[in-house]
Order: structure tokens, then C-alpha cells, then sequence
């Protein structure tokens, strides 16, 4: 698609969020938490607990209340400062669920039965997935553009609907005639992990609805667990390569050395030269020693920050307040511009 609007002229604004449901996976942290942190330096930040996205499909209430509280200990367990950035949950500003549902306006059908995730999501029985879970894409396209952010840090699996955000910013621009009105938001995906994979098939993302704990390391396992679940992930007969374009065909050598590189923050390169011709037991050992030395102390954080529910819920009020601040005038603009009276 083009984008040949006039270009958006308005300040650089980061936004991005992570689901409360269930467990926070290496993923996560290496694909999207971590990125977050780095970006709190040069950036205006808002990072949201989306809340309201997490229902789309069913959750129970004392958990998804948990959840909400233990993804924002983990936002600042990672390094986020709640003064710096705005940390705050989604449910908390009603600028998404009302930009939401002029953007079911906007979107078309078409374009949301085209989102991967749904298809994967919705699976076999697509009529009996939520409302909610097809328009999510919109829901999230208001999570940015109620700030009118211009760059969202993601992994690899979110592009899409990033994308999808650009075309919902195009198109309302566009049908208004307000060229500029909302920026055209980038996907910032970036590093050695934009895409981790499953500990037992390279060829599947690591995710926390994957029903093999096995599949996977949670922000909350302990060092048994991360150890067993390294010894036991999937590898091939093969030593490791010294070259990046050996690591073709090779998704799970390719998987544990991206791992490596961003848990150490090295570049791949070095990671490989680290390891060429090692055997798999090698990097598994390393890779126990590093993950746990990284992890323990953010998941002693999350315990410690856990054990005061009041301290994190005034935090996420404080955030919801200064996230207000930003979304109340843009949305005066979005109710006039649509002839909202
Ligand atoms: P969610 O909650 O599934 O995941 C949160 C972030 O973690 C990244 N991620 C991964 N990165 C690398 N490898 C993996 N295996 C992996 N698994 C998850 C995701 O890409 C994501 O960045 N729809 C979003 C949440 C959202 C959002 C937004 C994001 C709602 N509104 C607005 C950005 C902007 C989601 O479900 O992420």
C-alpha cells in the first residue's frame, strides 16, 4: 500500500503492550520487554497491560487480576521506571474501547479474516471464537494511535497487525479527508531473538498457550526447570556451524544461538564464533548458566514488587492518569473529526 499522505509532523511517541494471560515467556521478555527497556533512554514511552485484549478469549477474572498486576512487577523488574515511561492498563482509558469502535468502522472484513493470528487463534471452530478476538487488530490499532505513537516495538509474530494499524491510520485519515491527522506507526523489530522458538520444534514460536511446559522458559521458572528444560530441548546430529548461513535447515541450532546472543547481548556473529564446532551440550550448558543469571534476579523482583498490590495498583493509576493526559485532547480532535456532537 502507499503511503503517500502528507507525513505526520507531530512528536516521536513509543507504545507498546504485552497481554496478561498466563505466564511471560522468554519470548516476551527477549522479544518485546527487554526491546522496551532500551528504548526508555531516547524515547517517550507508553507501556500498556492490555487487559481488554486478554478477554478475547476466556479468562478468570482472580487470575487475569493477578496477571495484570504481575506483567507490570515484571515491566519494572526488566529496568522500566514507572516515572520515565507511562506503565498503566489498557481497561483503565476509555480512549481504546472508544477509538476502538470507530476503527470496527473503519476496518473491513476482508482485512481482518486475513490476520494470521486469528486464523491460528480461531482455529478449526472460527464460529465460535469471540467477536472480540476477530476485531482485536482494531483494538489494538487504538492502543497506538490514541497516542499518536509512531514506533512500536514488537517480535516478530506482531507485525502483522502493526502493519494492519497503518492501514486503519490510511484509511481514517483518508475517508476524513485529514491527511497527517494520525502518524503511520513502524514496527520496530529488532535484535538477535525477534522470534523465539519452541524448545522442542524450531519450526514453532515459543508461546504461553503452547501446551507443553517443556516448550518453553517462563519468566517464573526456577533453576531445575530451566536447566531440564534446556537439557531436554530438541537439536540435530550436526556440531554447530561457524557461519550464519550454515544455520540454514538448522532452526533449532538457530533458535539457541539467537538466545545466546540476546540474553548476552552479543551480536550473532560473535555468538557463533563462540561455539563453532561445539557440540549442542556446550551451548546448553552455557545457555542454563546464562538464562539463570539473567532471570533469577528480574523473577526475585517480580516476588519482592508482587508482595505489595497496593504500591503496583497506585502505579498503574498514576500511569492511567498521565496516559489520560495524552489521549483526552486526541480524542476531542477524533470525536469533531467524525461528527461526534
Ligand atoms: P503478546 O502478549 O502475545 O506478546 C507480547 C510481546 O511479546 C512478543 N513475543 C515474542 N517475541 C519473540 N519471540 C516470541 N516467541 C514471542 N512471543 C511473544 C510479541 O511479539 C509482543 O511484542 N497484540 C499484542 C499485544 C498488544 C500490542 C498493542 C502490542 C496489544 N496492543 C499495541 C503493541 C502495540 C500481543 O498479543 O502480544
Amino acid at each position: 500500500m502507499s503511503d503517500e499522505q502528507p507525513t505526520y509532523t507531530g512528536p516521536e511517541r513509543v507504545f507498546s503492550g504485552v497481554q496478561p494471560s498466563g505466564n511471560l515467556t522468554l519470548g516476551n521478555y527477549l522479544g518485546a520487554i527487554k526491546r522496551f527497556v532500551e528504548m526508555q533512554d531516547r524515547h517517550d514511552c507508553v507501556y500498556c497491560v492490555v487487559d481488554m485484549h486478554a478477554i478475547t478469549v476466556w479468562q478468570d477474572p482472580t487470575d487475569l487480576a493477578r496477571a495484570t498486576r504481575e506483567v507490570t512487577a515484571a515491566y519494572m523488574a526488566a529496568g522500566l521506571d514507572p516515572k520515565r515511561s507511562i506503565l498503566f492498563n489498557q481497561s483503565k482509558v476509555l480512549a481504546h474501547a472508544e477509538l476502538a469502535w470507530i476503527f470496527n468502522c473503519v476496518a473491513r472484513m476482508g482485512w481482518m479474516e486475513r490476520m494470521t493470528q486469528f486464523k491460528e487463534k480461531s482455529g478449526k471452530h472460527k464460529e465460535r471464537a469471540s467477536l472480540g478476538l476477530f476485531a482485536y487488530p482494531a483494538l489494538m490499532a487504538a492502543d497506538i494511535l490514541a497516542y499518536k505513537a509512531t514506533h512500536v516495538p514488537v517480535g516478530e509474530d506482531q507485525k502483522q497487525h502493526v502493519e494492519l494499524s497503518r492501514d486503519i491510520a490510511q484509511k481514517f485519515n483518508n475517508d476524513y479527508q485529514r491527511p497527517g491527522f494520525f502518524p503511520l506507526p513502524e514496527p520496530v523489530i529488532q535484535g538477535a531473538a525477534t522470534r523465539v522458538m519452541s524448545l522442542r520444534d524450531g519450526a514453532k514460536k515459543m508461546s504461553k498457550s503452547d501446551p507443553s511446559d517443556m516448550s518453553r522458559i517462563n519468566l517464573t521458572d526456577d533453576h531445575d526447570a530451566i536447566a531440564a528444560k534446556f537439557r531436554k530441548a530438541k537439536t540435530d546430529p550436526h556440531p554447530l556451524p561457524a557461519h550464519e548461513s550454515e544455520l540454514e535447515g538448522r532452526p533449532e541450532a538457530r533458535n539457541l544461538l539467537g538466545i545466546y546472543a540476546a540474553l548476552a547481548d552479543e551480536e550473532l556473529v560473535t555468538v557463533l564464533d563462540k561455539f563453532a564446532g561445539a557440540q549442542f551440550s556446550q551451548l546448553k550448558g552455557e545457555l542454563t548458566e546464562l538464562t539463570i543469571a539473567k532471570l533469577t534476579p528480574i523473577t526475585e523482583e517480580v516476588t519482592r514488587l508482587m508482595a505489595d498490590e497496593g504500591e503496583i495498583d497506585r502505579i498503574l493509576e498514576d500511569g492511567a492518569a498521565r496516559a489520560r493526559a495524552i489521549t483526552e485532547p486526541i480524542m476531542a480532535e477524533v470525536r469533531q473529526i467524525v461528527g461526534f456532537v
